[in-house]
């Protein structure tokens, strides 16, 4: 469905070049729920948006493949591309009032995904209501009426996935869908995704800092440091033998009692900006396990079996 093919994304800085994300292949098969997990900074976004071709323009640099059901996304002009964004990719974001007009009732919003094939109005708002039904909306017939601001972060956050249902797209990507909502909430997004992956074989790529969501749905993982893939597996063979050291952290800091964390804070350090010339494992300055070559050459991937897949010279 898709496959990044040694993906780097750079953007342009003061005094040079940022690498947000370097060499990065990874393939995500029909009805497959696919995470790519790293703490802030990691380059996840970036990725998403190098997909979605939403990148802030002239300021970046992209090489490398983006194949979307075989079609090389690069090569699409602005409105091919367009046909491919919301209809058959859908994208939700982090915080859903950045995509939801603050002037139109929440509902018309999602009955415009649907207008795009359908002229009956009732039919349409029947349909919406309908939606607002299986997010389980309070009150569907009521809150399709209602204003964005007037709904709560999590309701948001369902009206931005009815709107992607009512599009039906192949393919979803959701950045931290559930960073800014309660655990409840939460475990009700989750379930959505599921559900959908379940009813229309969707493919979902997920970003999330937490582990804890990767181990409830995800079927695949890749583990992202400072723009590159730490290591990648199924999560079975990842939970199972997580053979990174950035992996085996990113673990250990999984929060037990109370799974909402803004960020994981257990682990020293932060995540380096890097330059694109800077040679090295990008985790040396952190890395438990860091010898002299670390810091000199870059470490070769290694592999485990088909699937699975790390980094790390010393391992
Ligand atoms: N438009 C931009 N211009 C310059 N640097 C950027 C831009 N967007 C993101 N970055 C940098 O790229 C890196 C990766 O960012 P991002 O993809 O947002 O990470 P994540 O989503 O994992 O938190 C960060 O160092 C960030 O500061
Ligand atoms: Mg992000």
């Amino acid at each position: 469905m898709l496959k990044l093919d040694r993906l780097s994304v750079e953007y342009r800085v003061r005094g040079g070049y940022l690498s947000a994300v370097k060499d990065v292949s990874l393939n995500i098969g029909e009805g497959e729920i696919f995470a790519v997990v790293g703490e802030s900074g990691c380059g996840k976004s970036t990725i998403a948006h190098s997909i979605m071709r939403l990148l802030p323009d002239r300021n970046e640099r992209v090489l490398g493949g983006i194949y979307f059901e075989g079609h090389d996304l690069n090569a699409l002009n602005d409105r091919q591309m367009t046909g491919v964004r919301g209809k058959k990719i859908g994208m939700i974001f982090q915080n859903p009032l950045d995509s939801l007009n603050p002037v139109y009732r929440s509902g018309s919003q999602v009955a415009e995904a649907i207008f795009l094939d359908k002229k009956n109005r009732a039919e349409v708002w029947r349909e919406v209501i309908e939606f607002y039904r299986e997010m389980k909306m309070p009150d569907p017939a009521q809150s399709v009426r209602s204003f964005p601001h007037e709904l709560s972060g999590g309701m948001r956050q369902r009206v931005m996935i009815a709107m992607m249902l009512a599009r039906n797209p192949k393919l979803l990507i959701a950045d931290e869908p559930t960073t800014a909502l309660d655990v409840t909430i939460e475990a009700q997004i989750l379930e959505i995704m599921s559900r959908l992956r379940a009813d229309f074989n969707t493919s979902i790529l997920l970003i999330t800092h937490n582990f804890g969501i990767v181990a409830e749905i995800a079927d695949r993982v890749a583990v992202m440091y400072a723009g590159e893939v730490a290591e990648q597996g199924s999560v079975f063979e990842i939970f199972q033998s997580p053979s990174h050291p950035y992996t085996e952290l990113l673990m250990k800091a999984l929060p037990h009692q109370s799974k909402r964390e803004g960020r994981l804070r257990t682990i020293e350090g932060s995540v380096p900006r890097i330059t694109s010339a800077a040679p090295g494992c990008r985790f040396c300055n952190r890395c438990p396990a860091a010898s002299e070559r670390c810091e000199k050459h870059a470490p070769p991937v290694k592999h485990l079996s088909s699937t699975h897949s790390y980094a790390c010279h010393n391992r």
